[in-house]
């Protein structure tokens, strides 16, 4: 297999990503070739529907009316997919592939953080790579660097903003002075965000990649367990408090070991404007990793979209062409650890909450005192009064307390008559 010197290709999907990595393979073949000694030749194309228009040519001879049989022919090598989704035609088309001893290349995230742990080991089994850069965080080539450069070291925490939509829309909210809504209709519009964006608002895509980097970093099986929270209950009153407190608010990633355990989490953050990650604005992407003995490293680019994607695939199909076959996640599946899980209800952190209330005498008292009763101290509390003074919002930052005492407080105020909107929580820094 090193010594060959042409390989063949099939692309299943031909949307977005597909469709971009097709055109740019065949423009880019020789260049391609002489980089990696070995020719990338696309044998087949497939899709769902043959007779769809497509912004480029296809070679209609190249084209597959069964999907699955590029599985089956022992003229292809490689096979990329880029179908989408955790479940149906993908996920099949990749066990079979796999199965079937042909090297795999996929963008989907979904799929890998789902079945990861059984494809890599039927990868390892047949001696096939199993390649998945384009699935975390688009054109960052974090996973090549965990692989690879960053191979001498102990992981023990990773981190950072995955997820391009929602970073465009926080930080779009912040610069542009606009709400949570126009701010969602104008990514949709420019095609930052997918005509159903669900994932990317409610934590769910983040999660899924924090997965993935979790098991890369500290070669363990995927760990399912996570505290999940999106960017939907954020609005403009947030970000403009953040701002007059010194903050931006990011929805973060965070994974880490702590004695022995690992805290999986992505929620709003609020992080010092002064700090690295609160300057990662629009569609970009940052991972940071915290290792030994290298220290903080810091990776950020594009995300998402056909061209950081494709950057990513073809970094993936270029490994396999040079004969690079290694274990999908880092080391052999023998090799690889159940971490235990712990929640983050025992864990402390500072943090934002806001009250929106009826203005009337007694409100406040009943608030701090609550906050009294559980323990939590108050370490800065500002009231704004509407224009009409019948309502107020009062925002109180907290000094470092446990997560469960924090919800027990929104929960507890929540019930409150004077409350007229769903009390918030944002936690503040990236740990204690
Ligand atoms: N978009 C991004 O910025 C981005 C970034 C990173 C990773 N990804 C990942 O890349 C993958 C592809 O995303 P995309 O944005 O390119 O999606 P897309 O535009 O919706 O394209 C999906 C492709 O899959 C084909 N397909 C659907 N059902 C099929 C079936 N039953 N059999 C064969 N083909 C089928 C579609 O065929 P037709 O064309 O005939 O409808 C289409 O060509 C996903 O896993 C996504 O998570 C996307």
């Amino acid at each position: 297999m090193i010594n060959k010197k042409i390989m063949n290709i099939a692309i299943i999907g031909l949307g977005n990503i597909g469709g971009y990595l097709y055109k740019y393979l065949l423009s880019n073949k020789k260049i391609l070739s002489k980089k990696n000694n070995c020719t990338p030749n696309i044998i087949f194309i497939s899709a769902k529907n043959k007779n769809r228009k497509r912004k480029f040519k296809i070679d209609k001879k190249k084209w597959l009316n069964n999907y699955l049989e590029a599985t089956q022919s022992k003229n292809v090598d490689i096979i990329v997919e880029l179908i989408g989704g955790a479940e149906g035609p993908a996920k099949k088309l990749v066990f079979n592939a796999l199965k079937n001893k042909k090297h795999v290349v996929t963008a989907n995230k979904a799929l890998i953080a789902k079945y990861g742990d059984q494809l890599s080991k039927i990868a390892e089994t047949n001696n096939v790579n199993l390649e998945f850069e384009a699935a975390v965080c688009g054109g960052v080539p974090i996973i090549r660097s965990l692989k690879e450069g960053l191979i001498a070291n102990k992981i023990n925490r990773v981190y950072g903003i995955f997820n391009g939509t929602s970073n465009y829309i926080l930080s779009t909210m912040d610069k542009k002075n606009e709400d949570f809504k126009n701010v969602l209709l104008n990514a949709k519009k420019l095609g930052y965000a997918e005509s159903n964006p669900k994932s990317d608002l409610n934590g769910d895509d983040v999660a899924a990649k924090l997965k993935i980097l979790s098991s890369l970093c500290f070669n363990s099986f995927i760990d399912k367990n996570i505290h999940v929270e999106g960017i939907n209950f954020i609005d403009k009153a947030d970000i403009d408090n953040a701002n007059k407190l010194g903050y931006k608010i990011k929805l973060l990633g965070v994974s880490e070991i702590l004695n022995k355990r690992i805290y999986q989490r992505v929620h709003p953050t609020l992080i010092k404007k002064s700090s690295y990650i609160a300057s990662i604005d629009g569609v970009l992407n940052a991972v940071i990793v915290d290792g030994q003995p290298v220290g903080q490293n810091v990776i950020q680019g594009e995300g998402a979209g056909p061209e950081a994607t494709t950057s990513a695939l073809i970094s993936d199909i270029s490994s396999i062409l040079r004969g690079n076959i290694k274990f999908p996640f880092s080391i052999s599946s023998n090799e690889r650890k159940k971490l235990k899980y712990k929640v983050i209800s025992d864990r402390l952190f500072s943090a934002y909450l806001r009250f929106d209330v009826l203005d009337k005498p007694g409100v406040l008292s009943n608030i701090t005192n609550i906050f009294s009763k559980n323990k939590v101290s108050i370490k800065r509390l500002i009231q704004n009064p509407s224009k009409t003074k019948k309502n107020s919002s009062i925002i109180i930052i907290t000094h470092d307390s446990k997560d469960k005492s924090l919800n027990k407080i929104i929960k507890q105020i929540k019930k409150k008559s004077y409350i007229i909107k769903n009390p918030k929580l944002i936690r503040i820094g990236i740990s204690n």
